[in-house]
């Protein structure tokens, strides 16, 4: 049966993620039907809204969604407000009673889950009281949805995480990386392991390079206080970035399943390449926006120290030694205040040695996934020039989804709130590749902070622009350059 069955309890319920994300995915998934009368809602924060004006607020986050106000009341009616102090132990003794009341009411056979849309500080303590006030003791599933940042290095992130798993074990702790509810990330592993004119050349004797550019026209925005103490290493890298990696060069997993996936992304995970200072020094380069094209440098940015050493871009390259892969350098790149938003991987192969057109350049053949914006793939090829004269060209095979299409794929939060409703944790992050992870970028991190450079090193590359020249320099080094410019 389609409909799913549960009790939603959002922690941080009037913040930006839920009214921005969270009630948009759940009105999606009530249009679709997968909510439709057996589900309930409790928003939760310290301010003290009612229920009238919490319901408000849900209506206006899902504005201009469908055109009948009836579903629209409908749909919010399902939504009940509580204020609560995560830290105070009887506050989650009303909490319960109101659980309990509308798992009765709307007849949820005890499924909860428990979204915690707030500072991780707070995941620990909120984990500890939803057992202990007896909140997730219940016939049903109790499900945890955290969100990023996982912490800041591998300490404190196992930190974290030991605190969590003390009352709620892995399979229902569902970490959420965005990217990997979106379509067309998902369809790496379609691509990959379901066409064999694929999978016969996905390895280190025909792939060159493999390029990754998660590249962002906005600045930081509001997001100052945040985005100062963490850098686009953290914010970016050390979660999507090394995710979206893991899933183009690990192993074929045995099935579609996510102890299978898993299973292989953590193997990746293992095999990628912890890097030495020197090492560090050679393959990875950061950056920081100056002024350009009438926008301002970041350390001009509200709450932004004048003197801030924080990198707003990041490049770098790197190595899983799988069998597979070895060898191949993956190029990654992403920043804010670039020329444009895009998500884009390039996988570019090695050229036909045997050419028999003598001193002629080929062009490279180059698989190309666009994420964002204009989803769908693309494959360069030589072809012959038409004319008397023998000659070859580049000739692009491209394929972009229709605005029809594109309107029926699903937003990334409404795609990963399905998964944790059906239990699926194949596109979240297990603990294992998380720790990898961590100790992968906490290597780039320590090599930096101890490196200290001077402060005019930063800003290095403008507004509106690819990021600095280093990047560039990077993979002229090796004979390669950015395919995407
Ligand atoms: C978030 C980062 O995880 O991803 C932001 O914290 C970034 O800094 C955002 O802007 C990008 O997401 P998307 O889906 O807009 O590409």
């Amino acid at each position: 049966k389609k409909e799913k069955k549960a009790l939603f309890v959002i922690f941080g319920g009037t913040g930006d993620l839920a009214q921005r994300k969270l009630y948009p995915a759940l009105f999606n998934l009530y249009k679709r039907g997968y909510l439709k009368k057996h589900f309930a809602v409790i928003g939760t924060a310290r301010r003290p809204w009612t229920n009238d004006y919490y319901r408000d607020v849900v209506k206006s986050s899902i504005d201009g969604m469908v055109d009948s106000q009836t579903k629209i009341n409908e749909f919010a009616s399902h939504f009940y407000y509580q204020s609560h102090n995560v830290n105070d132990v009887e506050h989650y003794e009303t909490l319960k009673a109101l659980a309990d009341k509308l798992d009765a009411k709307y007849e949820l056979a005890g499924n909860r889950l428990y979204y915690l849309a707030m500072s991780p500080r707070f995941f620990g303590t909120i984990s500890k009281y939803l057992k202990s006030e007896g909140l997730a003791d219940t016939d049903g599933y109790n499900r945890v949805i955290i969100e990023k940042p996982f912490g800041r290095d591998y300490q404190s992130a196992k930190e974290l995480d030991d605190e969590i798993s003390k009352y709620f074990s892995e399979e229902d702790v569902f970490r959420i990386d965005h990217y990997l509810g979106k379509e067309m990330i998902q369809n790496i592993m379609a691509l990959r392991f379901s066409n064999s004119i694929l999978s016969a050349i996905w390895n280190n004797k025909m792939i060159s390079n493999i390029q990754v550019t998660l590249s962002e026209s906005l600045g930081v925005e509001e997001r100052g206080g945040y985005y100062d103490t963490a850098g686009a290493l953290r914010d970016m890298v050390q979660n999507h970035i090394l995710q979206i990696v893991a899933l183009l060069v690990m192993d074929r997993p045995a099935s579609y399943c996510a102890k299978d996936v898993r299973q292989k992304k953590v193997e990746t995970f293992k095999a990628l390449k912890v890097y030495s200072p020197e090492e560090v020094k050679a393959n990875f380069v950061r950056g920081q926006y100056g002024e350009g094209k009438d926008m301002p440098a970041y350390r001009e940015e509200n709450l932004i120290e004048p003197d801030s050493m924080t990198e707003t871009f990041v490049a770098g390259k790197l190595e899983v030694n799988n069998k597979e892969m070895a060898g191949v350098p993956i190029y990654i790149r992403t920043g804010k205040r670039m020329a444009t938003k895009a998500t884009r991987i390039d996988i570019v192969f090695k050229q036909d040695k045997g050419s028999i057109y003598g001193e002629q350049a080929l062009a490279d053949n180059i698989l190309t996934i666009n994420v964002e914006p204009d989803p769908g793939i693309a494959l360069s090829l030589n072809t012959k020039k038409i004319g008397q004269e023998y000659a070859t060209k580049k000739t692009e095979l491209k394929n972009s989804l229709t605005k029809e299409q594109a309107a029926r794929v699903p937003e990334a939060y409404e795609s990963l709130i399905l998964n944790v409703l059906q239990g699926n944790s194949v596109n979240f992050t297990h603990w294992d590749e998380l720790k990898y992870s961590w100790k992968f970028l906490d290597a780039i991190r320590k090599a930096w902070d101890e490196e200290g450079l001077p402060v005019d090193y930063f800003p290095n590359y403008s507004c509106g622009t690819m990021g600095p020249q280093i990047s560039d320099e990077l993979l002229a080094k090796d004979g390669n350059y950015w395919i995407f410019n």
